[in-house]
């Protein structure tokens, strides 16, 4: 555990170190399956306990984060200040959606049967409550290597800067020592990327391949990633976020990817990021490594400190959501984008990206 440098309540595990494996869950909560969740939530840390003690070096952690749209049908009383669903990008040439989601449980361990095993205990606790709509398996791939083959990690602010960065404090005293997590899965174009030269990988992403050093200023491009990830504050201080991205892939769906995760103390610095990749800074450009990644799904989660989902909070009074529909930020004067038609599907939740279920 990260000795926390505030008087704040005891954080969830955002903070911890990447590990060799994770499961990303993301499920929604059926309609009369609150009470559930709600039973499960502060039994989250012992069961973890129950899984983890058994082999203490895997170092098994999870963050459980609760969506905007299901906050109100959980919990009667305040919300976290900036809790809102995930807002669509629409660019001019790549969208991020906003895709369903109430609760994600971001599970980490040196061992994948660790985090299929806690996995296993909450989703039989939730059995008919919730319907999964992803489930991605994260592995470290050799030195901490996306599948495009970059580094991916290295400029992530450790200690102190990263508590500041990724743990909400005094702003919102009722929600202190929680933090917003955003998540998108991303699918790669691989083949695209390797008929790349290895120069043209490295200005797209803005760091050397082997040796994971940043590009001069006048070299790395204005669409690079590092160049549009790189924000700062009116007093030209940075803006940093937590992230602990994870590779996964599967031969079969033929799907190569980064799930990537980041938290923040206010999700309007990864916003602001995600605008950059998506709808430019300046507009009219876009991140590069968007031609080869798609996102397929986003959300927006606030995972509360330890000590408030040990605790037992007023259940809400009523079952309706009170949160408006996501908005859509788009460029000025986008192209003309077809919308996707409504899901017919009765399992309509799930995004058919991985399930549980075969
Ligand atoms: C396809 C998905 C993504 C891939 C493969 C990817 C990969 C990388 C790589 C290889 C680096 C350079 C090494 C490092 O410092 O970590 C990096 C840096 C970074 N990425 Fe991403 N990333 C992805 C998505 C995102 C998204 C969606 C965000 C923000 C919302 C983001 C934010 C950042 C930031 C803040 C940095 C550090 C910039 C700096 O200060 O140098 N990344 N990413």
């Amino acid at each position: 555990m990260i000795p926390s440098p505030s008087p704040f309540p005891e954080p969830q595990p955002a903070l911890a170190p990447l590990t060799s494996a994770a499961v990303f869950l993301v499920v929604t909560v059926e309609p009369g399956g609150e009470q559930q969740v709600r039973d499960l939530l502060p039994e989250i840390s012992a069961l973890t306990r129950s899984v983890g003690f058994r082999v203490p070096e895997a170092a098994l952690s999870v963050c459980t984060g609760i969506g905007s749209d299901v906050w109100g049908r959980l919990f009667a009383g305040p919300r976290p200040a900036e809790l809102h669903p995930f807002q669509e990008r629409v660019g001019r040439i790549h969208r991020a959606p906003s895709t369903p989601g109430d609760l994600l449980f971001h599970i980490r361990a040196h061992r994948m049967d660790l985090c299929f095993e806690l996995a296993s205990h909450f989703m039989s606790r939730l059995e008919g409550a919730v319907a999964v709509v992803d489930e991605t398996h994260g592995f470290k791939y050799f030195d901490d290597r996306d599948l495009l083959g970059f580094v991916d990690g290295t400029e992530n602010p450790v200690g102190s800067p990263a508590y500041r960065a990724a743990i909400v404090g005094d702003t919102d005293p009722e929600f202190a020592g929680g933090s917003y997590v955003i998540v998108q899965k991303y699918l790669h174009d691989l083949t695209g990327w390797n008929a790349l030269t290895v120069e043209a990988q490295e200005r797209a992403v803005g760091r050397t391949k082997l040796s994971d050093i940043e590009l001069d200023d006048d070299e790395k491009p204005a669409d690079s990633h590092v160049t549009l990830n790189t924000v700062e504050d009116d007093d030209g201080n940075q803006l940093q976020i937590v992230r602990r991205n994870m590779p996964f892939g599967s031969f079969g769906r033929g799907e190569f990817g980064t799930y990537f995760i980041g938290y923040a103390a206010t999700p309007s610095v990864t916003e602001r990021m995600i605008d950059n990749m998506f709808l430019g800074d300046p507009p009219g450009i876009h991140d590069r490594l968007l031609d080869f990644s798609t996102a397929v799904t986003g959300g927006l989660f606030f995972v509360p400190s330890q000590e408030w989902l040990d605790a037992d909070h007023p259940a809400a009074g009523s079952g309706a959501a009170t949160e408006p529909a996501p908005a859509t930020r788009a460029e000025p004067d986008p192209a003309p984008t077809a919308e996707p038609a409504p899901d017919p599907d009765p399992h309509a939740g799930s995004l058919r990206i991985g399930s549980l279920k075969a």
